[in-house]
């Protein structure tokens, strides 16, 4: 399995901070935000990353991270997203680097407090298709929201003003190497980007989508609110513990 990080976008919601830097290389506690995601792919045992990033100060990205050493990388792959595609289209850019593998997708802005070694087991074991993992939040609203129906989810809504249920959908997605004939099928939103949530639709239609409850804290970082709340329970619990 191969591990990709999503680590583009124009970070508008962190405006001005995001005007001089990428979101993903402002500091989470004590570390630079693109670290935890990074941590994450490591700890399930993931050694072949792509990063792909975009916006603002790109190359930052190889002068932090380099050949990822300090987590006992041996090399780190790096792609560019031009402009604001959204999350599908920056995974698209994936696709030679996947190469027909499996990968574990994680967005840039993403960080839990343990691990993802349950799920990767399950998915490894569920011979292909996609598991996404789901977290209860108190705010719904803010994510995709699966729509569940006894142990099967039946369809994700993005952004639902009435949530379906009080799960997200986090940033942390398993695929199969089918995941790019899926996103070439999607149609760009109403915002005008491809949605993660239509590719993770597509699975759920094909009947090929599993799913884990994930356990410890998660949480986005891509506000101020949820970027301070980060900082703390990083601070007060760390994040990516191998046990909880
Ligand atoms: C994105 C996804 C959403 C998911 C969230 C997790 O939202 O579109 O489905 O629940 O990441 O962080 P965004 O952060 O782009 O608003």
């Amino acid at each position: 399995m191969k591990g990709v990080i999503l680590a583009g976008g124009l970070g508008t919601r962190l405006s001005p901070c995001t005007r001089v830097t990428n979101k993903h290389l402002l500091p989470v506690y004590d570390k630079p935000m693109i670290y935890y995601p990074l941590q994450c792919l490591v700890n399930a045992g993931i050694e072949d990353i792509l990063v792909v990033t975009g916006g603002n100060s790109a190359g930052d990205f190889l002068r932090l991270l380099g050949n990822g050493k300090e987590f006992g990388l041996k090399h780190v792959n790096y792609t560019y997203q031009e402009g604001e595609g959204g999350i599908a289209e920056a995974l698209s850019l994936a696709e030679h680097f996947a190469a027909g593998d499996s990968i574990c997708v994680v967005l840039g802005d993403n960080i839990i407090q343990g691990n993802i070694l349950e799920a990767r087991k399950a998915f490894d074991a569920q011979g292909g298709g996609a598991r996404i993992l789901l977290k209860a939040v108190e705010d719904p609203e803010r994510f995709g929201v699966p729509v569940i129906d006894g142990d099967r989810i039946v369809e994700v809504v993005e952004k639902p003003a009435n949530p379906p249920s009080n799960f997200a959908v986090i940033g942390i997605y398993f695929y199969d190497g089918t995941v790019f004939d899926f996103i070439r099928q999607c149609e760009p939103s109403d915002r005008g980007e491809l949605e993660i949530t239509d590719v993770n639709n597509h699975y759920i239609r094909a009947g090929r989508m599993e799913w884990s409850e994930l356990d410890g804290w998660w949480t986005d970082a891509g506000t101020f609110e949820s970027l301070h709340r980060a900082s703390v329970l990083v601070k007060e619990g760390g994040a990516n513990r191998m046990s909880l």
